[in-house]
Formats: structure tokens, sequence, C-alpha cells
């Protein structure tokens, strides 16, 4: 939970961050569902931004959108005409995040799609649009390696690979924390392990407080 992370940092991070109406009502529906702790913090939203734009990508998608937050951030990377499809299971979170998105990506000239579902299952209907340039994944933890073994498939070489929360609140290297099982915290550890591999990746985990993977599948 990032409210773990020093107040006034996360305060002088947002006042350095241009945060659109958009973004911000994300945030505050997030709030009042008390899970904005949940979310990405203003300066992992920009990296996403940033590293979207720079690999240039159009079709990208994205796993656990609660209300659109990090989404946001996505569309405003990904090129003109591009566009985002991105899963939720809770339909709460789906609703909201569908009314801000369909806004957002109006405005910005591209398109987005929120799946309402479980993207264990609901991922395999998505391969004949594919490859896709890039994945952000944000959902269940448990499933980390299905998604990767997905974005393996189904992301073109160049494409990007990014994941959240990879320290697994530590447990990674080796922390005691009973809300994760011995199963979740080996498929994490695997999860970066495989994604550490330099023969298939060229990649960066960086530390911040959840732990944040940003890879690029190797063009050969
Ligand atoms: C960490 S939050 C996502 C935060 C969001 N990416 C952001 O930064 O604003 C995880 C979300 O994944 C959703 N989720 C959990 N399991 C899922 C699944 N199997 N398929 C799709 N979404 C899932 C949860 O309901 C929750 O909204």
């Amino acid at each position: 939970m990032r409210e773990m992370k020093n107040q006034r940092q996360l305060e002088y991070e947002r006042s350095l961050f241009n945060a659109d109406a958009l973004m911000v009502s994300a945030r505050e529906k997030a709030d009042e569902l008390g899970l904005l702790g949940i979310s990405l913090s203003f300066s992992e939203a920009s990296l996403l931004t940033l590293v979207v734009q720079l690999a240039k990508c159009r079709k990208f998608v994205e796993i656990g959108t609660l209300t659109g937050f990090s989404s946001l951030a996505i569309l405003e990377g990904i090129e003109s005409g591009g566009h985002l499809w991105t899963f939720e299971k809770n339909p709460v979170h789906a609703k909201i995040a569908d009314e801000l998105l369909q806004a957002g990506a109006t405005a910005k000239g591209k398109s987005v799609q929120v799946v309402q579902g479980d993207a264990e299952q609901e991922l395999k209907t998505l391969e004949d649009q594919g490859p896709f340039d890039g994945i952000f994944i944000d959902g269940n933890k448990s499933a980390y390696l299905k998604y990767l073994d997905w974005a393996e498939k189904n992301i073109k070489q160049g494409g990007l690979i990014i994941a959240d929360n990879v320290f697994l609140q530590g447990t990674v290297w080796g922390e005691e924390n009973k809300k994760f099982s011995t199963k979740q915290i080996e498929v994490m550890k695997e999860f970066n392990k495989r994604l550490s591999d330099p023969e298939k990746y060229l990649f960066s985990l960086v530390p911040t407080t959840e732990g944040l993977i940003v890879a690029q599948k190797r063009t050969s």
C-alpha cells in the first residue's frame, strides 16, 4: 500500500505531476472505494506514460483497471489513433472506469475498451487482434505467470511488458507477510526471474515502494 510512503514525499511528487481533471477524478473514486493505496502513484503513472510514448505503442493491454488512473496514463502515452484494452473483474470498478476512460480516450483522439471479467479467462478473446505493442500487469498477483505466458505469445518483439507489485511487500526477498501464500510468493519470484533473462528482455526493476518492472522484448 502506497500510503506507507512518506506523505510529504507523495504530495511533492503530486505537485510536479500535471494531472488532468479525469485523472484527479479517477483517484477520488478510488479513494471513495477505500482503494487509493492500490492505485499507481503520480510518479509511477508518469513513468508509464513516458515509456509507452517512447516505445511508440498503438495497441496496448492492461490487466487491473480499478477506477482507470493507470489506464489514463497509458492513454496519454499511446500514439494518436491507438487503442487500449483494459481488463477489470470487479463490475463496480469497471463501470466507474468506463465512464472516465471513454471521455479521456475521446479527448485524446484514442479509443479504449473496458473488458469486465476475469482476465485469466478473457485475455484469450483478444488474441486474434494481436500482436500488441505492450501490456501493463497490475491485477491478481497469483496469475502473474499466466499473464506473462500470454504476453510472451502476444506482445510483439520490441514491445513492452510492465508490471507493478513485483516485490510482493518484500516477501520475494524473504520478509514475513501472512497475507501471501508460499505459492503466491513463488509465482512472483519466478515471474521476476523470467523477465530478468538478458537473452529475452531488456529489463529494469524500478525500486518503487511496490516494485515496478519495465521490460522490453528483445528483437533478436
Ligand atoms: C492494484 S488494482 C489496479 C490499479 C490500477 N492499475 C491503477 O493503478 O489505478 C488491481 C485491480 O485488479 C482487479 N482484478 C483482480 N483480479 C482480476 C482478474 N482476475 N481479472 C481482472 N481484474 C482483476 C481488481 O478488482 C482491482 O481493481
